[in-house]
C-alpha cells in the first residue's frame, strides 16, 4: 500500500551541502516529499526523538551530533515507503552499506551516517507526529 515514512538528513550531510543531492536521490527512487522542514534540533527534541536509545552507551554522542547543526526533516510517501527507504539508506554503518545507498554515498561513520529513517510502520506514524502537526501532513490531493 501507499504509506509514509520519516526521513532526517543529519547534520553531517547538511554541513557537506548534500541536502539537494539526497532529496533528488529520493525523488529518483519514487518518493513524494509530502512535508519538509529545515531546523536546528534542541537538546530536548533530540533526546525525546531518540528516547528508545537512552540506555545505549552512544546516546550522549548521538544527541550531541544531532544538535550540532541543522537537519532537514521530511515525510516521504510511496508504495511500501518504510521498507523501501530502509533499502535506499543502506546499513547503519556506511562501511557495511551496499554501493549506491545513501549511507555509502554520503555517510562517514556509524554515528555520522547522513540519514535517519523510521524502522517500522508503527514508528513512522509516531516519528511523523513528533515533528509535524497534522495540518502539515494532510493528504496532498
Ligand atoms: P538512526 O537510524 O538515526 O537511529 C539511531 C542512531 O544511533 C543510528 O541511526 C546511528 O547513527 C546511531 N548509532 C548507532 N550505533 C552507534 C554507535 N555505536 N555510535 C554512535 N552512534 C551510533
Amino acid at each position: 500500500p501507499v504509506e509514509r515514512t520519516l526521513s532526517i538528513i543529519k547534520p553531517d550531510a547538511v554541513e557537506k551541502n548534500n541536502i539537494g543531492k539526497i532529496l533528488a536521490h529520493l525523488e529518483e527512487a519514487g518518493f513524494k516529499i509530502v512535508a519538509l522542514r529545515r531546523t536546528h534540533l534542541s537538546r530536548a527534541e533530540a533526546e525525546g526523538f531518540y528516547a528508545v536509545h537512552k540506555a545505549r552507551p552512544f546516546f550522549g554522542e548521538l544527541v550531541e551530533f544531532m544538535t550540532r547543526s541543522p537537519v532537514v526533516i521530511s515525510v516521504l510517501e510511496r508504495e511500501d515507503a518504510v521498507d523501501t527507504y530502509r533499502k535506499v539508506m543502506g546499513a547503519t554503518d556506511p562501511a557495511k552499506a551496499d554501493a549506491g545507498t545513501l549511507r555509502k554515498l554520503f555517510g562517514s561513520s556509524v554515528g555520522e551516517n547522513a540519514v535517519h529513517g523510521s524502522d517500522s510502520r508503527e514508528n513512522a506514524k509516531i516519528e511523523i507526529a513528533y515533528y509535524f502537526p497534522a495540518s502539515e501532513v494532510a493528504p496532498s490531493v
